[in-house]
């Protein structure tokens, strides 16, 4: 396979800008595509804001961003694929937008180039079928924000050709990130499908008074968040016991949810258009500047916490 340096990263939007300022750190020359002109000047705007606070943060000096930015682009313009080496599609996540472009995008780019979706769910194996040559394509689903959280998900999809799956692995080694193998295009990879049953699980221990979201959110905080930064399940239990933990599933395991559905609390608060922090409004009340008050808390305590793991 050919050597990744020229990158093109598409859709400008959250994911791809932030996907794309991490590329251009490690010395990848970086374009942004995206069909809507208006997308790449929040794109610019977000670049500016992100590099002010990495060099304000000391995580950059001056010159190393001047230099980051430097080997970054926009365009609208197709003509970037001809040359690419690599293709991380960070779209709407929505399987007919990513057919059109995949469709035509792939005989556009070089027929060694590596082609790769950002999709947070969707069926790799179901994107592929309009990929031309289609073993060169697999998963490489990022987590937000990008640039602060080191896994990355590589999903081999029916088609992708093991070597694509350890170049995409290999490559984000090389990007400092920390990625895992998923060897089967399960719907939501393995990290959603672990994060929704921690999701349905807490909602039903609200739903049934057993506690309020403040609490739940401390007890993961405090307890089983605080654990699993620094060990995953599976050390957990063997440095608890996995006797211990036998008898627990023996009494536990019939009595958690199953739910198949969203849970009714989660359903309200969608259909009212309580989102979370974007709408000001979730679980909790982002008024009144405590939305910016949040997320600016959230990124400090992530990069504090990722120092401490490096
Ligand atoms: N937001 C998250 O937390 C998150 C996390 C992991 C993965 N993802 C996935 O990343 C992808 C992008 O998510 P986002 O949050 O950055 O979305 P976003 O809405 O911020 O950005 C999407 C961008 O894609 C552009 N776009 C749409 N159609 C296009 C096309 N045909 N060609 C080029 N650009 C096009 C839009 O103009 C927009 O700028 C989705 O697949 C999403 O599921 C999102």
């Amino acid at each position: 396979m050919r050597q990744c340096k020229n990158v093109v990263i598409a859709g400008a939007g959250l994911m791809g800008t932030s996907m794309a300022q991490i590329f251009a750190q490690l010395g990848y020359d970086v374009i942004i595509y995206d069909v809507i002109e208006a997308a790449i000047e929040k794109s610019k705007n977000l670049i500016r804001i992100n590099q002010e606070e990495q060099v304000k943060t000391g995580e950059l000096t001056f010159k190393e961003s001047e230099e980051l930015q430097g080997r970054l682009s926009h365009t609208c313009e197709k003509g970037c694929f001809t040359e690419c080496d690599l293709v991380v599609e960070s779209i709407i996540e929505k399987m007919e937008i990513k057919h059109l472009f995949w469709k035509e995008v792939s005989t556009l780019v070089p027929e060694d180039a590596v082609l790769a979706s950002n999709t947070s769910g969707l069926s790799i194996t179901e994107i592929a079928k309009v990929i031309h040559k289609p073993e060169r394509f697999a998963g490489m689903h990022w987590f937000n924000p990008a640039h602060l959280i080191p896994l990355i998900e590589i999903i081999k999809g029916d088609e992708s050709a093991d070597e694509t799956v350890d170049y995409l692995y290999d490559l984000s080694i090389t990007i400092g990130k920390e990625p895992i193998r998923v060897n089967k295009d399960v719907p939501g990879f393995i990290a959603n499908r672990i994060q929704l049953a921690i999701l349905r699980e807490s909602l039903y221990l609200v739903e049934n008074n057993v506690g309020s979201f403040e609490d739940i959110d401390k007890c993961m905080k405090y307890a089983l968040g605080f654990r699993y930064a620094c060990l995953g399940p599976f050390e957990v239990c063997d440095m608890g016991g996995l006797d211990t933990f036998y008898h627990i599933a023996e009494y536990l395991n019939k009595d958690l949810s199953d739910a198949k559905e969203p849970q009714r609390i989660l359903k309200e608060l969608y259909e009212e258009g309580h989102y979370g922090v974007k709408a000001k409004a979730g679980f909790y009340d982002y008024s009144d500047g405590k939305d910016e008050e949040a997320i600016r808390r959230r990124d400090e305590l992530y990069i504090k916490v990722s120092k401490l793991l490096k």
